[in-house]
């Protein structure tokens, strides 16, 4: 290959993160009104950026960055009108992102006037190759900058002694600065902000863009977890974009290695490849038991409303929404899940009467479709890839009909002959329709 990237690496003697797992939520923030919009071809306007504000905001979102002030008029209004019209309910902190420059750190602050409460969210390029092609400074001129940026957010933050302020800093691309780098610039801004326990610093690393993979990504979590100066003042965040395919993986490392909060988007929205996908990493918990916080009960509902406000379709093998997700077309898969199905209803029914629980022990379907609003019609699908057991449970389910078993060989090869010849799936319908042609005249 005629190009490579080098990653920073840091050792970590004992690295805890491969032994520690997620038992409770982290605390999340959606970026979708910032990174997911600054991503859109067409960005939305202040009505779509509302009602996927009031969408987070149902889901339980309690930290929503609502926009990039400085970047547009219509960012701008937004954050007004979300303001000025008491639209932010006493739970949920507004957080508003800016770059260390001082006309910009001003316009952002005057976007938050009058806010009860309200984040600033401060970034700074660290990362070495941003310092050599993009701004053409040193270390030294970075950390200079991040310094004085904070220093003038926290000055006109105290001219705001009516709003509850808050502060985070990002170190852009901090998965490729120099550890010690990075290091010296968050505790700087840490320090500058005056974190207490009461009033914590967010420290936020991204995965500006994907460089490693995700094990390289959490010893470096680990190892600012383990050096930064106030650790008990500092709310510690990641930000993973999704470049290798790996944001997810990355993030639940990243949060074994001791990183409190996530920042991501709904279905991976988000610059390039997205950010993190925030419904996978909750349903990934709340598939090994752990209460996510964030209700995704009606995912179609959820799905819809993302995907009329960013125009963005959800592939149909988005993992827990897409289309596809709970779906067996093959033979095998289908029977498998049927006799898993009918298995845990037996469970369940002695259950009932112990009143005890029943895990879910499913083939090929990783959580119960009901607990995301899909049902169990959809799982089983017919094509010429389908067996007996599908065609079975499709008669049996939409039309109580519980076929012998030699009628059931024989209706699969017609079913199979059918699609086969159609090279498409057959709905319940069609395979009512075959059986009702084909057998219902005999006696
Ligand atoms: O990807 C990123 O680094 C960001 C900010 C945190 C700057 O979106
Ligand atoms: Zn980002």
């Amino acid at each position: 290959a005629r190009y490579r990237r080098d990653w920073p690496t840091v050792e970590v003697p004992d690295r805890t993160w491969p032994a520690q797992r997620q038992t409770t939520a982290p605390l999340w923030c959606s970026v979708d009104l910032r990174d997911g919009n600054q991503a859109l071809p067409k960005p939305m306007d202040q009505q779509r950026k509302l009602v996927l504000f009031n969408l987070l905001v149902e889901m339980g979102f309690k930290e929503v960055e609502v926009g990039y002030p400085s970047a547009s008029q219509t960012e701008f209004d937004f954050v007004r009108h979300l303001i000025t019209h008491d639209l932010i309910p006493d739970d949920v902190t507004i957080s508003v992102f800016t770059p260390a420059r001082p006309e910009l750190i001003e316009r952002t602050m005057d976007s938050v006037r009058g806010a009860k409460t309200a984040m600033i969210h401060l970034c700074a390029a660290t990362a070495p190759l941003w310092r050599r092609v993009v701004f053409d400074i040193d270390q030294q001129a970075v950390l200079e900058m991040t310094i004085g940026s904070a220093v003038q957010v926290l000055r006109l933050a105290d001219s705001m002694p009516t709003t509850r302020m808050r502060f985070q800093y990002s170190p852009e691309v901090f998965n490729l600065t120099e550890p010690e780098f990075a290091l010296r610039v968050c505790n700087a801004v840490t320090e500058t902000w005056s974190a207490s326990a009461d009033r914590p610093v967010t420290i936020n690393l991204p995965t500006t863009v994907e460089a490693s993979t995700p094990d390289v990504f959490a010893d470096q979590v680990e190892w600012m977890h383990r050096r930064l100066e106030r650790r008990d003042a500092v709310i510690l965040s990641l930000h993973p974009h999704n470049d290798r395919g790996t944001a997810v993986a990355t993030a639940e490392l990243g949060l074994a290695a001791g990183a409190d909060r996530v920042e991501g988007c709904l279905f991976g929205n988000g610059e390039r490849t997205g950010n993190v996908c925030l419904a996978t990493m909750a349903l990934n918990l709340f598939s090994v038991g752990v209460d996510p916080q964030l209700d995704l009960s009606d995912i179609d509902s959820v799905r819809r409303t993302v995907e009329e406000c960013t125009q963005i379709p959800v592939s149909l093998r988005h993992p827990y929404a897409g289309d596809y997700v709970y779906t067996a077309f093959s033979g095998t898969h289908q029977d498998a899940i049927n006799k898993g199905l009918r298995a845990i209803q037996d469970v369940a029914a002695h259950a009932e009467q112990d009143a005890g629980t029943v895990p879910w022990d499913v083939p090929y379907l990783p959580i119960d479709p009901k607990d995301v609003g899909r049902n169990y019609e959809s799982v089983i699908r017919v094509n010429s890839q389908s067996g007996k057991g599908g065609v079975a449970y499709v008669l049996a389910s939409q039309y109580g009909l519980q076929l012998p078993r030699g009628l059931q060989v024989e209706l699969s090869r017609l079913v199979q002959a059918h699609a086969d010849i159609e090279g498409d799936e057959l709905t319940s319908k069609d395979v009512w329709e075959l059986f009702a042609r084909e057998f219902m005249h005999r006696r």
